[in-house]
């Protein structure tokens, strides 16, 4: 027969020193996130996935190929003076692996400008499972071993975006929870892997609905991901947040001015973002560039009281769309799109300011 097991009385909780000096993520992520924000600086977001990048090409019949997509986005990241306000580049799968025509990896262009490259690595939202009109953001299996890969090839931070409808019924407490926690997920994740999680949960502007209503969805959905986060043991300090301002739905009769949208999104983030959070880089979400720039400037205005965190940018089509246009497709006007990516990058570098940002 073995000898009894001696039982020890429950004393104190032994904690083990060697484990909590160990700095959880390792002070990368801190540093990063924080240099991303730095400066007055923003991100710049052209990781549209192939079918989205291949219907704005479609609109202005550009053609629809992997070459075109490499040309325009090669037109992007060569932009000169493109560093001077933009921190960071957020890539897709196709773009973080290709090369300018005289064949330097758009990565080493980038680096070269100062610019640190950020990949998007969500799969897309897919229709939630017995929530008609509500989605879920796909792309956790295998997710490590992408963020190991996408590391290695010199990525510093990653995206992933959640997608919020405002209906009648809409969005459920449920789609709330299922895509915060796989936002919170994610970013545990990615620090885990040394990269910045930027966690993007949008609330879409598309619908009837009234700026308080926008309101009142961003705050329930951002104490969800908050939530979660916490529980996940994602370091804030580590981490942007990514959130969409507070607007009245696109078809909503009343369309408040900029005032009241920098003062509802100022409300908004100050009752549920904690003030850890390295920093603020809100989407564009479909505003065109000049209103995108001067709500910016609205919600970084001085005379209210300060905000705990940097308030910057990572918009898409407020900073692309006026250069795609111009540049249609013909290498002829390369440097008037790569100026008018100049004009939309230095205004929202103001922009972060204050209002006097022309
Ligand atoms: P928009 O600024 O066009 O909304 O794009 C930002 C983005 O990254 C969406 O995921």
């Amino acid at each position: 027969m073995p000898p009894p097991v001696p039982i020890t009385p429950a004393g104190p909780a032994v904690i083990d020193t060697a484990l909590t000096d160990t700095a959880w993520p390792d002070t990368t992520v801190t540093d990063t996130a924080r240099a991303l924000v730095a400066d007055d600086k923003g991100l710049l977001a052209i990781d549209e996935s192939i079918p989205t990048c291949n219907k704005r090409f479609a609109q202005l019949a550009i053609p629809q190929t992997e070459q075109a997509r490499r040309t325009y986005r090669e037109l992007i990241v060569t932009t000169p003076q493109l560093g001077e306000s933009i921190s960071g580049v957020i890539v897709c799968d196709e773009t973080i692996r290709q090369r300018t025509a005289h064949e330097v990896p758009f990565l080493s262009v980038l680096r070269d400008a100062g610019i640190a490259t950020g990949i998007k690595v969500d799969l897309g939202a897919t229709p939630m499972a017995g929530h008609r009109g509500e989605t879920v953001t796909e792309g956790l299996d295998g997710l490590r071993a992408r963020l190991a890969e996408y590391r290695q090839l010199g990525a510093g931070f990653a995206k992933w975006r959640a997608v919020f409808t405002i209906g009648a019924a809409t969005p459920s407490r449920v789609c709330m929870i299922a895509n915060a926690h796989a936002l919170a997920r994610y970013a545990a994740l990615c620090q885990e892997a040394g990269m910045v999680p930027v966690v993007e949960p949008e609330v879409l502007m598309a619908g009837e609905h009234t700026l308080s209503r926008c309101g009142r969805v961003t705050e329930d959905v951002l104490r969800l991901v908050f939530d979660q986060l916490e529980e996940q043991g994602v370091v804030l300090e580590g981490m942007l947040l990514k959130p969409n301002m507070i607007l009245p739905g696109r078809d909503c009769l009343i369309q408040d001015p900029v005032q009241a949208v920098a003062d509802a999104t100022r409300t908004c983030l100050r009752r549920a973002v904690p003030a850890a959070v390295a920093g603020i880089v809100f989407l564009s979400g479909g505003q065109s560039g000049d209103l995108a720039t001067i709500r910016l400037a609205a919600v970084n205005d001085g005379t209210g009281s300060p905000l705990p965190w940097p308030v910057a940018f990572s918009f898409g089509r407020a900073i692309q769309q006026p250069a795609l246009t111009i540049w249609d497709g013909r290498d002829a006007n390369v440097t008037r799109a790569q100026q008018a990516i100049q004009r939309r990058v230095t205004a929202n570098r103001n922009a972060r300011r204050g209002t006097d940002f022309e």
